[in-house]
């Protein structure tokens, strides 16, 4: 195969939805050996498109060709065939197997009618060292990181000679130290002479391992472009259709009445282990507090505790002096709690309800909503039609079922409804996960509004541009402890992680 070999090529592909032309006449083409990133809005259509080239939709029209050859990709099998392999962002592992059992599931080597393992453990163990791919074959999936998950999935896809991998948002799910790998294992696989296509929307990544990206707006290619002859700036600007910024502006705050405390917090991990330690802080209203830290230093307990997702063991929690602690989800979320939950379809949204019920899904018992004994479908749609424009959610219709909608799309829904709650607390964990820049941009304008009407907001995320951009203080976690709580102002990120490394504690309520 010639080096400057075309790879993938798809041509006029055109792919409609009811209400909207998902892919309008798309054509993009890839090089051998290439890492090629697909950039685009929210809804913008490459899932869709990467959903087609993988044989899981069925394009309108169009043609996609496959080392120069024509072909007809009409369900995963045949994508497989042709050396195409798909790291979907919800991997689709089974949690009770084991690593190697999920690599081989339905390739199983047979000697006579019994499963060869030792060979498959062999080749998994040959192709893990070949692309520095480090999985611990015989643990069970449901007990290992989202990381190693995801170089099972990557796996997976060799161990069927995969080569051509497409990534639909690999890096949204991961934590800083996992993303710095995966770019290292996507560089050991182009050296080796496989081709990817990354779907992201962090510009960062695309700048750091991509060559060529192609941009996508509203179902049409606006560009394809070669990465060293452009800049974020220039590629933000391409898929929003305007000039995006990356610094928040915002005022300093104007912190009031103490609205959220937690004194001496105990609570257990899923496996029982003590996850949070004394812990205390104080949340005021007009303020925003960060939490930062690696993930698993009991960041997730802590929201969970606060949310009445898990018990407290001893300690309290007092909102505005009265005790939460160990009451149900509901009672929480009635003290005037929003939440904009780590997974959307666990537990944000309801995927077969419509976008108009989802965005009414914790008040639709208000009696705004109903009708002597029924639910006021009006209303209800009318509150979800002035959401979705306000939002921007890219939704054919405001009856659309949620699941129909893109990623960062279902995010938004959330977003909208929990702002729109107009909570006095605010808990927003991950919030920008899996959003364009031009959404980010937008949602982050909503926290710190929720903040300047003398809201408390609680901001989960671990992204350390966005926390260290967003808070008026910085609470950081290490090992189910607040090591200190920092002044964004007043330390840099080098401080902050020495502190989420456990070698520095510092600011005001060092422990
Ligand atoms: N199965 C489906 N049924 C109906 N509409 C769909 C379906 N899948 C996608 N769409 C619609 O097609 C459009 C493109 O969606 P797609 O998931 O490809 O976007 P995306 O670019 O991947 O966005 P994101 O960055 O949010 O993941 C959206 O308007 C979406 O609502
Ligand atoms: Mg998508």
């Amino acid at each position: 195969m010639r080096k400057d070999q075309t790879v993938v090529e798809m041509r006029g592909i055109t792919k409609r939805f009811p209400g909207i032309v998902a892919n309008d006449s798309i054509s993009f083409q890839v090089k051998k050996g290439e890492i090629h990133a697909l950039l685009g809005e929210n809804g913008a259509g490459k899932s869709t498109l990467m959903n087609i080239l993988f044989g899981l939709y069925e394009p309108d029209e169009g043609e996609i060709l496959i080392n120069e050859q024509k072909v007809d990709i009409k369900d995963p099998k045949k994508a497989i065939e042709l050396g195409i392999g798909m790291i979907h962002q919800h991997f689709m592992l089974v949690e009770p197997y084991s690593v190697v059992q999920n690599i081989i599931l339905g390739t199983e080597p047979t000697k006579g009618v019994t499963i060869d393992y030792a060979q498959a453990v062999r080749k998994v163990e040959e192709l893990s060292a070949k692309y520095g791919l480090q999985v611990e074959p015989h643990q069970l999936i449901k007990d290992i990181s989202v990381g190693m998950q995801q170089r099972v999935e990557i796996l997976k896809t060799l161990y069927r000679g995969a080569d051509i991998l497409i990534f639909d948002e690999p890096t949204a799910v991961l934590t800083p130290q996992e993303i710095k790998e995966l770019m290292e294992i996507m560089r050991s696989l182009v050296n080796e002479g496989k081709t990817i296509i990354l779907i992201t929307h962090k510009l960062k990544e695309i700048m750091a391992v991509c060559s060529g990206v192609t941009i996508i707006r509203r179902g049409k290619v606006i560009d394809s472009v070669t990465v060293k002859d452009t800049t974020p700036d220039e590629l933000a600007a391409k898929m929003v259709g305007r000039k995006v910024s990356f610094s928040v502006e915002k005022q300093d705050a104007n912190p009031s009445d103490s609205f959220l405390k937690l004194s001496n917090v105990q609570a257990l991990d899923n496996r029982g282990i003590l996850a949070l330690k004394n812990l205390s802080f104080e949340l005021k209203k007009g303020e925003i507090l960060g939490i930062a830290g690696v993930e698993g230093n009991g960041q997730r307990e802590l929201i969970e505790v606060i949310t009445g997702l898990r018990r407290v063991e001893s300690g309290e929690i007092l909102i505005k002096d009265k005790p939460i602690h160990n009451l149900k989800p509901r009672q929480i979320s009635e003290s005037k709690v929003g939440y904009i939950p780590e997974d959307r379809h666990k537990t944000g949204l309801v995927l077969d309800f419509t976008v108009s019920e989802n965005m009414v899904l914790k008040n639709y018992f208000y009696p705004e909503y109903n009708k002597n004994l029924f639910l006021n479908y009006d209303k209800i749609n009318h509150h979800a039609v002035d959401l979705i424009s306000e939002y921007d959610v890219r939704t054919p219709s405001e009856t659309t079922p949620a699941r129909a909608l893109s990623g960062g799309n279902q995010q938004k829904v959330i977003i909208a409804r929990e702002v729109d709650s107009d909570p006095d607390l605010l808990i927003a964990t991950q919030p920008t996960r899996g959003l364009d820049v031009g959404a980010i941009e937008f949602i982050h304008k909503k926290l710190i509004e929720q903040r300047d009407k003398g809201k408390a907001v609680l901001l989960y995320s671990l992204e350390l541009d966005e926390i260290m951009n967003l808070s008026d203080r910085i609470a950081v976690m290490y090992e189910g402890r607040i090591v200190g709580i920092v002044d964004p102002k007043k330390t840099s990120e080098q401080e902050i992680g020495l502190m989420m490394s456990g070698s520095k504690s510092g600011g005001e309520e060092s422990a």
